[in-house]
């Protein structure tokens, strides 16, 4: 982890238990976290399932009904926003929209009587950080959604905050601008070193970006882990099946034997199965679909019923024999897939590609 710009390891943000109820309705639960000063960490999650709300928390803009938030192992869970002193971006750059990017972007050292100098070099240095310098002067609506948000940014990032929260910072972009701006912010973090703090329900931004991922659900957070460890070692269903595209195969063990609802046997070598039933899950990436005329003793039987191409890839439906649908990515950089719709094969995996969840 790297130290920030004023080589101080600060920006350690500890979430205790943490929990938010609106009413009866438990927006976040006992939610358990702590932030390494410099880390960035992504909360990932479908709609309503709490990052808003956790993130509010941390910036003070909501109170938590139970639980602590540290920064720095100082409690700040009851201080005001405008004294934590952290860096907030949201969707909606919020710009104001009779200022310059200069006068924007000056705003917060304004607020805290920094001297018109000193105001005059910050506001000179981050601007050039977000290269935005040759566009000081213009107001918010002459510039592009892209520039705007690093306005955003810049704003957040002149009075040296710790910490930065962004929340869904590239929403409201088409998707080549936010490819292009979240290396741009990943680079930024590279450079300044901060804690940065990101709410996003898009995977392939979590998983690009961050150093950690934590996922939630239902004002929970389901896992917390490197992005590879996510989506190669999923803790739960839930979490393999939100991030990345995932084949479930369900089966019951029976006298050691695992079985599957169509009657298939499985191979299994590194599986202890603990319950009585499990379900395997398996990357599209990693299922093969082999023709049924190959002996094999593992797999399951079944049918080729669709085939989807997706520019780098051809996506590969199979119906097991007992109604089962999986899908084979096949990479279209291989000159093998001959597949046709109707084919017979057997669709096989390798015991380390997959991950067996239990119930
Ligand atoms: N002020 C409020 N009053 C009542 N319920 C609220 C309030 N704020 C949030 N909620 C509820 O809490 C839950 C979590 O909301 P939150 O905004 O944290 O979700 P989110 O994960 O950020 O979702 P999204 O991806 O849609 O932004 C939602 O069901 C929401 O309706
Ligand atoms: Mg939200």
């Amino acid at each position: 982890m790297k130290a920030n710009v004023t080589g101080s390891k600060s920006g350690q943000i500890l979430l205790q238990n943490i929990r938010k109820q609106y009413g009866t309705y438990v927006a976040v639960d006992d939610v358990n976290l702590t932030i390494a000063p410099g880390e960035f960490i992504s909360l990932l999650g479908p709609s309503g399932s709490g990052k808003t709300t956790t993130l509010m928390m941390i910036a003070g803009f909501e109170l938590p009904n139970a639980g602590k938030v540290l920064l720095d192992g100082k409690d700040i869970t009851k201080l005001p926003s405008h004294r934590r002193q952290l860096g907030v971006i949201f969707q909606n750059y919020a710009l104001f929209p009779h200022m310059t990017v200069e006068e924007n972007v000056a705003y917060p050292l304004r607020m805290r009587r920094v001297s018109k100098p000193d105001v005059a070099a910050r506001v000179r240095n981050v601007l050039e950080q977000v290269q935005l310098t040759q566009f000081a002067s213009r107001y918010p609506h002459q510039l592009s959604g892209g520039q705007q948000q690093r306005v955003a940014i810049a704003r957040a990032l002149v009075f040296d905050p710790p910490v930065l929260l962004l929340d869904e910072p590239l929403g409201a972009l088409d998707k080549k601008l936010r490819q292009h701006l979240r290396n741009e912010i990943k680079s930024l973090h590279n450079e300044v070193g901060k804690t940065m703090i990101y709410v996003t329900h898009d995977q392939d931004e979590a998983l690009a970006m961050s150093d950690r991922v934590a996922v939630m659900s239902d004002g929970r957070i389901r896992q917390v882990a490197a992005p590879r460890d996510i989506y190669q070692k999923p803790a739960d269903l839930f979490v393999a099946g939100f991030v990345g595209e995932a084949n479930f195969i369900p089966f019951t063990v029976d006298a050691g034997v695992a079985v599957t609802s169509t009657g298939e046997k499985l191979e299994l070598s590194t599986f202890d199965p603990p319950t009585k039933s499990a379900t395997i899950c398996v990357r599209p990436e990693h299922l093969k679909l082999n023709p049924s005329d190959e002996k094999r003793i593992d797999g399951i039987s079944g049918h080729v019923t669709d085939l989807t191409f997706v520019g780098d890839a051809t996506m590969v439906h199979f119906k097991s024999s007992n109604g089962l649908d999986l899908t084979s990515k096949i990479f279209n950089t291989t000159r093998d897939n001959n597949l046709s719709v109707g084919d017979a094969c057997f669709a096989t995996w390798a015991q380390d590609d997959i991950t067996v969840l239990s119930h």
